[in-house]
């Protein structure tokens, strides 16, 4: 067994402090400054000041700079093939975005070798890690058949438990004369083939889109979902209100994805599920689609709890970048700093009813972010600049 001291440390965010008030369901950010720890296999063995730091067999000194928990990145969908950014280009003209554009995505993604997928996926999971992502989730939904979906699960277990079986992404092309037939196929077969493979369920409801799923379809494809042991998420009220929040609610879902149009009985649901169900907030998919950003500062004041993700996808935004997402979150929807590094660990690791992940805490891993700054303010701050990495990353949600 060998202990690594990390002394040195300007700034510890361990986001596992006193209850503050300033996060609903949970403790505060848990600032130290002038800290050190000790990682012993991969685990953080002991946290305190700096000066009294115990004897270690490697001494790694920060100097000054600050250490977070890993980012906990709750929702992606990195298993695709294709190019989109014509797409992008068009919506910074004015194209308006209604989930058209997947159909794209699926055709590259069912021509794709197994062997491109994974690579791709390894890529962008690379891609993540070096900006200081430490779990990351990883959904289907680019295969629509029984064999894609089960084939892009598989690849998505290769790198992490938190896989998503999302079959109810859009209705295919070659389904789209006879949806219900599609939905029997999803919640049928393709659960079946998928559910081995995956931990979550989800599905895309959104009756503002011709491609997505009413609410009925939805409810039938997570109760489908629940019956086979998934647990539950929803991607809800992305581009106009709608019946996503509150049949993730009604459904016990661990979360509800975007958010971004709510009205007064959506807010006092999720006011009411703060324990169970997690409004996941995507603001790059509002900067990547010039919709108008979820409105994080009246969920937060109401008692909502929050988190951010990437949404990580080729559609609404390829980006994978969860400080870009802290920045957008302070500048565009009104957090604070500290709200919005606790919504990016903390909160995201409740959307996956994780316990363990986006925190540091004596025992738990030694998933950790350090950045090449003296504190998590210049995470915003410096939004753009690469200052954020992994930095002892024991798994705690990586398949190594
Ligand atoms: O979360 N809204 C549905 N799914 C993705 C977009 C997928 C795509 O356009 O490829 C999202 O925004
Ligand atoms: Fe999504």
């Amino acid at each position: 067994m060998t202990a690594t001291a990390v002394v040195g440390i300007g700034e510890l965010v361990t986001c596992d402090g006193e209850a503050d008030g300033a996060h609903p369901g949970g403790p505060g950010l848990g600032l130290r400054t002038d800290a050190a720890l000790v990682v012993e296999d991969g685990r953080v063995a002991w946290i305190g000041d700096s000066a009294d730091v115990p004897d270690a067999d490697h001494r790694i000194d920060l100097e000054g700079r600050a250490v977070l928990p890993g980012f906990v990145d709750s929702h992606s969908h990195l298993v695709f093939d294709g190019d989109r950014a014509a797409e992008f280009a068009a919506r910074m003209t004015g194209e308006r975005y209604d989930g058209g554009g997947i159909g794209v995505s699926v055709g590259a993604t069912r021509a794709a070798s197994e062997h491109r997928l994974r690579e791709l996926v390894g890529r962008r999971v690379a891609e993540m890690r070096a900006q200081g992502t430490t779990t990351v989730e990883i959904k289907g939904g680019y295969g629509l058949t029984v064999d894609d979906e089960a084939r892009s699960l598989r690849i998505a277990g290769e790198f992490t438990p938190e896989t998503t079986f999302l079959g109810a992404h859009v209705v295919p092309p070659e389904a789209r004369g006879d949806r219900a037939a599609y939905v029997e196929l999803v919640t049928g077969p393709m659960l079946e083939a998928c559910a081995p493979h995956a931990r979550w369920a989800d599905v895309f409801c959104e009756p503002n889109s011709p491609h997505a799923f009413t609410e009925d379809e939805s409810r039938a494809v997570l109760t489908a979902s629940r019956a086979a042991g998934l647990e539950l998420r929803v991607h809800g009220n992305q581009l106009g209100p709608g019946p996503g929040v509150r049949l993730a609610v009604e459904l016990g879902a661990a979360s509800v994805d975007h958010c971004t149009f709510l009205d007064e009985a959506d807010v006092s649901a999720l006011v009411d599920a703060a324990d169970t169900t997690i409004a996941t907030l995507l603001p790059g998919v509002e900067f990547s689609t010039r919709s108008p950003y979820p409105d994080a500062r009246g969920l937060l004041d109401a008692g909502v709890s929050v988190a951010l993700a990437t949404d990580c996808n080729p559609g609404t935004c390829y980006s994978s970048s969860m400080p870009f997402v802290i920045a957008l979150a302070v500048r565009e929807m009104g957090m604070t700093p500290g709200e919005a590094v606790w919504a990016a660990t903390r909160g995201s690791a409740k959307a996956l009813r994780r316990d363990d992940v986006g925190r540091v805490t004596v025992g738990g891993p030694a998933d950790l972010t350090v950045l090449e700054a003296p504190s998590h303010l210049h995470l915003a701050y410096r939004a753009g600049v690469p200052i954020a990495r992994a930095l002892v990353t024991r798994s705690g949600g990586w398949v190594d």
